[in-house]
């Protein structure tokens, strides 16, 4: 605890979001999501490679990262994505991207895989030891298991959800498999019932738990590597249409979430910041300098208000709930960059984690 009783943490690192940016700006662009992660206590965060015109060429990932550099006001890494055809660009792209992401399930864009032809080559062609990261559910977190281990490629599961596949990847990693896992703060904090009162706000990928699964999230958090927010943003009007796309935002409401489990005795603080830095720094390999935190006021309690929040989407599916733990500076490399509620830092001042 630092003067003015303001709680010093790490500056935080979340290596799951989606900017959006470029492709779906009226969702959210570069600007305005590294604005929500500072707000949210974010100094790191990692992007999505399911742009419309999806991430899978040298091109596209120059493009994206000559654009980001530009506009972002935190550091931000990029995954590459995995398409059936594109493994022979892997060696050329790999020292510019954190990770490899592979979607094995139906999701936000179009890079769904689901022939085992193409699988193979992706886990054979992936080079070094930087992670294969999956959107896997259910049974298909056996089969990357089953690759993690024949091709000695180091597996990170995206948005674990459910009892069976927390239990499995507890199992493979008592068997030294070269695995790691997130779980995602609605599926921490929110289940299948909270849909009937959300509507739209409450359809993800994957789908909201059970009680029963989600229960078997928190009895094995010491099995979860990390917290990621998996931010997701979609327009008010997209979410309250028919048929709402799938996604939340995140960014601006997983640390007070999780503080408020720490006041609550859910959690430690010791594992919140293990949960939401030390892990994703290892995993991710992000150095962070020393002149780097987020400070918060324990002793604020408020109500989320979208309307408040800086993600360019602006409706939260925890409106209304109270929670403690107020951010009040970010500091980047010695520079303040939010305080009072305030970005005080230009577009650009960010770097690129390679
Ligand atoms: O709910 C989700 N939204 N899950 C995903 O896997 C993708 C994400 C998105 O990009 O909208
Ligand atoms: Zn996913
Ligand atoms: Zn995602």
């Amino acid at each position: 605890m630092g003067k003015n009783n303001l709680l010093k943490l790490p500056g935080l690192i979340d290596p799951h979001v989606h900017l959006r940016d470029p492709g779906s700006t009226e969702k959210e662009d570069f600007f305005t999501g590294t604005c929500a992660a500072v707000a949210g206590g974010y100094t790191a965060i990692i992007d999505m490679p399911n742009n419309p015109h999806p991430i899978t060429t040298e091109e596209a990932l120059s493009e994206k990262i000559s654009l980001a550099s530009r506009k972002i006001v935190c550091d931000v890494g990029f995954h590459f994505g995995a398409s059936p055809s594109n493994y022979p660009v892997y060696k050329q792209i790999e020292a510019k991207v954190k990770g490899l992401k592979l979607y094995l399930d139906q999701t936000t864009g179009p890079l769904l895989i689901e022939d085992l032809e193409a699988i193979l080559n992706i886990f054979q062609h992936w080079p070094g030891q930087k992670p294969i990261l999956v959107h896997a559910e259910g049974v298909k977190v056996a089969m990357v298991l089953a690759l993690s281990y024949l091709y000695r490629k180091p597996v990170h599961f995206c948005h674990i959800s459910q009892k069976s596949e927390i239990e499995l990847i507890k199992k493979a990693k008592e068997q030294g498999f070269l695995v790691t896992c997130e779980v995602t703060p609605h599926h921490l904090f929110l289940t299948q019932e909270d849909v009937k009162n959300l509507g739209g706000f409450g359809i993800m990928k994957p789908p909201l738990p059970s009680k029963r699964d989600q229960e078997a999230l928190w009895e094995n958090l010491a099995v979860i590597d990390l917290v990621a927010s998996d931010h997701a943003p979609h327009t008010l009007a997209e979410k309250q249409s028919p048929q709402p796309p799938f996604g939340v935002p995140g960014l601006e409401t997983t640390l007070p979430l999780l503080l408020t489990a720490v006041s609550e005795k859910r959690l430690t603080l010791e594992r919140l910041v293990e949960l939401t830095f030390l892990n994703p720094s290892r995993i991710f390999k992000i150095q962070q300098d020393p002149a780097t935190s987020t400070e918060v006021d324990l002793q604020e309690s408020y109500f989320i208000q979208g309307s408040e929040l800086k993600t360019k989407c602006r409706w939260s599916p925890f409106q209304d709930w109270r929670v403690c733990g107020r951010v009040r500076r970010v500091t980047l490399r010695g520079q303040i960059v939010f305080e009072q509620g305030q970005v005080l830092v230009p577009p650009g001042f960010g770097r690129i984690l390679y």
